[in-house]
């Protein structure tokens, strides 16, 4: 198991970084390219092991990738052309894998049986079982406290699912993309309204695929009556991810910048990914945005810079709709309100709680390990910020969880002496690149075993 060992240098950021491949659209660009006929091309799709679990999978359903220089060809099957596996799929830390597939298979004619590591194993999957469970399909887990969790057993669906309407109790994109791809290979309408609005990146891909799918307010239906099941679309950009830009960007707010100040191009703008830049704006920095990139309808990348001196930041309050827009970047949030003046507070953010670790509690761990005042409050957490007073050098257990380890490092940039994060393999499950990154920009980051 890797450690990360951060030395301060005093020493402001500078250069330009490339936004990895988006994380949760990796995944859709590749399960929903094998739903094609014909093969898709996938540009700039990024090398973490998470989307490398989506990949294999949809190889032992039965499609094929290649890599062709920075893009991977994905032959895929057509929506009833999948076959079964061999053997139970694995779907490693990945939750997006084990609920996208779930929902893909609970429609098809054949058994299959997914699971993954010990996070994984650990983590709620009735929110997706019993919805599906209410379209005619089969499925079981274990039983894990008041949950179900995997392994998960999908019976072979012998009558079609049938579409109903779901009223989802919480915001979830991971629940809401595995219920429209069952309603996919169901019998009438299956709609999904959510409490908030998740990230839509499956309604923006699947319609420019050709899906029967309609968007209305927090509503999302496919129905497929008279649709002949075609997916189609001749190559898939994949933009930037957000959630992984935002450590490089606090990493310049936190350790300022000098020259020409960090640049980070590529970064996705979907307003359901920037609430991290939505609570920066709220803390005193607002990020300046520039060159817009359409990658395909609905999805467009922007270059961000941060420049000149670390900029001071004032305590705010992430609520609602911005806690579900800023879900996976409340971790690196808590870290730049730790340096804000203020108590900074984090409501509505239970889901936290079910994530790769349980991240109110590690995220709390970690920033008092670095003497920051910060305390669990009912589905949320308080952060006492300190300004700029220095910060105590800190050793952090991540927990397994990549985005602790992240944030973990961003805060060690100021710290007053190195600090070791470890447990930080799972760095890679999202940004194999982080550490590379970070050290093009001039922090000082050690791998140790
Ligand atoms: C994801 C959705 C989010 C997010 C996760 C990825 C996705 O979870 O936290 O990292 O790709 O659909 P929810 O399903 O809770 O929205």
């Amino acid at each position: 198991m890797t450690s990360l060992v951060v030395t301060p240098t005093g020493r402001p950021l500078a250069g330009h970084v490339v936004a990895p491949g988006d994380k949760s659209i990796g995944h859709r660009a590749l399960l929903f390219s094998a739903l094609c006929q014909a093969p898709v091309r996938v540009r700039g799709l990024g090398s973490g092991a998470d989307n490398g679990r989506t990949a294999r999978a949809i190889v032992a359903l039965g499609a094929t990738t290649a890599r062709d220089g920075d893009e991977v060809i994905v032959t895929g099957r057509g929506l009833r052309g999948l076959t079964a596996p061999s053997a139970p799929i694995d779907c490693g830390n990945s939750g997006t894998t084990i609920r996208l597939l779930t929902g893909l298979l609970a429609g098809q004619p054949f058994a299959s049986e997914l699971y993954g590591d010990e996070s994984l194993s650990r983590r709620p999957m009735a929110r997706v079982i019993e919805p599906l469970r209410a379209m005619g399909a089969t499925i079981t887990g274990l039983a894990g406290g008041n949950d179900v969790t995997p392994p998960l057993r999908i019976a072979a669906c012998v009558e079609r699912l049938r579409g109903r309407a779901h009223e989802l109790a919480i915001a979830s994109a991971q629940v809401k993309t595995a219920l429209v791809l069952a309603g996919l290979c169901a019998d009438g309408a299956t709609r999904v309204t959510e409490p908030w609005r998740s990230r839509d990146h499956s309604e923006h891909l699947l319609r420019a695929m050709g899906a029967p799918l309609t968007v209305d307010g927090l509503a999302v239906t496919v129905d497929g009556a008279g649709w002949d099941g075609g997916l189609a679309i001749d190559r898939i950009d994949v933009p930037g991810d957000p959630s992984s830009a935002a450590f490089l960007i606090a990493a310049a707010l936190v350790a300022g910048t000098r020259d020409g100040g960090v640049v980070c191009s590529g970064v996705n703008r979907n307003p359901t990914r920037t609430g991290f830049l939505d609570a920066l704006a709220a803390m005193g920095w607002t990020a300046p945005m520039r060159d817009p990139v359409t990658c395909y309808r609905g999805e467009e990348v922007v270059t961000i810079d941060v420049a000149g001196p670390a900029p001071a930041l004032r305590a705010t309050r992430i609520d609602g709709e911005l806690t579900v827009r800023a879900i996976d970047e409340i971790p690196i949030l808590a870290a730049l309100a730790a340096i804000a003046d203020g108590d900074t507070v984090i409501a509505d953010a239970g889901e936290l709680r079910v994530k790769e670790s349980d991240r109110i509690a590690t995220t709390v761990a970690m920033l008092r390990g670095f003497g920051v005042e910060a305390e669990a409050q009912g589905d949320g957490l308080v952060v006492a910020g300190r300004g700029r007073r220095p910060l105590r050098a800190a050793r952090v257990d991540s927990a397994g969880d990549h985005r602790i380890a992240m944030a973990g490092a961003v805060l060690a940039l100021v710290a007053d002496g190195p600090s070791r994060i470890d447990d930080a393999d799972n760095v890679a499950t999202s940004y194999p690149g982080f550490v590379a990154a970070l050290t093009a920009l001039g922090a000082e980051v050690r791998v140790e075993p």
